[in-house]
């Protein structure tokens, strides 16, 4: 653009130059060949009037219309580059217009038109709706809270068109169809607008590495509180339980009792001891605070060392793979022994790992897989939903099978070393994820570029009019090389 602008810049003020150049020139040419007048019509014919003679005409009259020409002439001359100079400084701004009123009717519509801010959240930093569960023929069977994913890392893995592609169509029923194309309520030009808001919550790569840091670390603790031995975990878990023992009396006081409230009751027994078991909770959360945390970094540094003894176990296998240039091979290699059962010890851990990373919790899962891959998991189908109230223990929403396939298809029982032949194709197509209409694997079908790329994205045709032919955006990668190694590893043992 800039470049372009100047260009033209130059150009313009070339042709300026030449004209006020050659313009000298001509007067000073047409001065110098100016002659003596020959003569003049003698007689005036009959049905003619009388013109002026020559003495007015040559004065008065051709001074005021060469005059006139000149003067206009000049005008002519002088504006026209002065135009053509404004043009590009006219068209940036012009750009940055449409851009800026673009991105803020956009936010007027994720804020108020269509409120995308109550399920995503605000600045699109990710959130959820309340939505019924059915059964298969239409019953009702629980309400639930629905996991929307945030949006402030979205043109990390989709390009915009798919974006529109969304927006047009909805998801699964919980997200609603915006477009004229699934019979929502927005124009194209709405939908333009929605993406240039978008692209501008956009965050960078050091605030995705820490949301997903974040994650990961979560998710080990949950597995570590839920799993450990340790003193400190054996001591949590007891006092947790008894913590929800008091809260469940509370509830089934409350609904026994319509209006039952431990912020009116304080006295009574039950509330008494729910807020003994609430204090008790914190104080040990506070007391075990450090040993929680420095277990999660050991159970993290475990992993890394299991990762690194297979990358010593390719080496030893083959020597070749310490050559420069050569780290690919050699990650390859290492990935196709953590992915293989039994070749490396500690694999196992290494495979816990990579499910935390598929089940990644922050930012509404967005940075994860289960979202899509996992029907269940974005309400938190972890488990047996009881009806004990209504006297049953029939459980009604039974617990989620990982990688079982929702939205995105099943990956369980060897599917994905089928459809990828080795660890190496499986990494690059979650890199990349789906194009549009591009096949993929080895009978992958040209989707409508729904499965998410994890490493970085340019986009390379962007939407809106103020997008130039040429035009690219790229934004930063979702996930590490080392994350997506521990997701492949383990999908291929689903
Ligand atoms: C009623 C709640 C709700 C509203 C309103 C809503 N969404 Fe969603 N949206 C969701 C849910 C839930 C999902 C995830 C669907 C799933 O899990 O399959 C989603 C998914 C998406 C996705 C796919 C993201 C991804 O990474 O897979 C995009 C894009 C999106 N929404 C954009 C929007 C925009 C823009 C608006 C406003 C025009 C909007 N949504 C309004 C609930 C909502
Ligand atoms: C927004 C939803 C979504 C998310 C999030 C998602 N996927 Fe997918 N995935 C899909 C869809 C849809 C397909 C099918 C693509 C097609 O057919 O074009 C797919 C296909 C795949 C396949 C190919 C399966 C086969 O047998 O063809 C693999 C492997 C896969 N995804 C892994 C992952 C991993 C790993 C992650 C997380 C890092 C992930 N997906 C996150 C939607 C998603």
């Amino acid at each position: 653009m800039l470049l372009a602008a100047s260009t033209q810049r130059t150009i313009g003020l070339v042709i300026l130059a030449i004209v006020f150049i050659g313009g000298l020139v001509y007067i000073y040419f047409n001065i110098r060949s100016a002659r003596d007048e020959l003569g003049s019509e003698i007689e005036l014919a009959a049905n003619r009037r009388q013109y002026m003679d020559d003495a007015e005409l040559e004065t008065k009259r051709l001074d005021l219309a060469l005059g006139t020409s000149l003067v206009l002439l000049t005008i002519t001359a002088v504006t026209l580059p002065l135009y053509w100079l404004g043009e590009p400084g006219r068209h940036e701004g012009r750009d940055v217009d449409t851009s800026r009123i673009f991105t803020n009717r956009g936010e007027e519509i994720y804020v108020e038109g269509a409120q995308c801010v109550a399920c995503h959240g605000s600045e699109g930093s990710g959130g959820a709706v309340s939505t019924a569960i059915t059964t298969e023929d239409g019953g009702f069977l629980a309400q639930v809270s629905w996991k929307a994913p945030a949006l402030n890392t979205l043109l990390s893995r989709f390009t915009e068109n798919e974006v529109i592609h969304t927006l047009n169509f909805g998801r699964n029923g919980v997200m609603p169809a915006w477009g004229g194309g699934g019979g929502g309520p927005l124009t194209d030009q709405q939908l333009d607008e929605i993406v240039y808001y978008i692209r501008s919550i956009q965050i960078d790569e050091d605030q995705i590495n820490s949301e997903v840091d974040i994650g990961i670390r979560q998710g080990v603790e949950t597995k570590l509180r839920a799993e450990s031995d340790a003193d400190w975990a054996t001591e949590l878990r007891a006092v947790n339980d008894a913590k929800d023992a008091t809260a469940w009396d509370v509830t089934l006081a409350s609904r026994a009792t319509f209006g039952f409230d431990c912020t009116e009751q304080t006295t009574d027994s039950r509330c008494v001891a729910d807020n003994d078991a609430s204090q008790a909770l914190l104080a040990a959360e506070t007391v075990h605070a450090d040993a929680l945390e420095s277990a999660v970094t050991s159970w993290l540094a475990d992993v890394d060392a299991v990762r690194q003894s297979a990358w010593e176990a390719a080496l030893a296998a083959d020597s070749s793979l310490d050559n420069e240039g050569n780290e690919d091979a050699w990650r390859f290699a290492a990935l196709e022994l953590l992915s293989t059962a039994g070749a490396i010890d500690g694999q196992e851990l290494y495979l816990e790992y990579g499910e935390i990373l598929f089940t990644n919790t922050a930012a509404a899962g967005t940075y994860n897989c289960a979202r899509c891959h996992t029907y269940g998991w974005s309400f938190d189908a972890t488990g047996p939903y009881s009806l004990e109230l209504q006297g049953t223990d029939e459980p009604i929403l039974e617990k989620y099978t990982q990688g079982g396939g929702f939205f995105g298809p099943n990956l369980r029982g060897g599917t994905t070393l089928e459809q990828f032949e080795s660890a190496a194709s499986h990494v690059d197509f979650i890199t990349k994820g789906q194009t549009m209409g591009a096949t993929y694997g080895r009978g992958g079908s040209g989707g409508n570029g729904q499965m998410p790329g994890f490493g970085p994205n340019t986009d390379s045709s962007p939407v809106g009019p103020t997008i130039a032919s040429g035009d690219e955006f790229s934004y930063p990668g979702l996930l590490t090389d080392e994350q997506i190694d521990a997701i492949v590893a383990f999908e291929r043992n689903l």
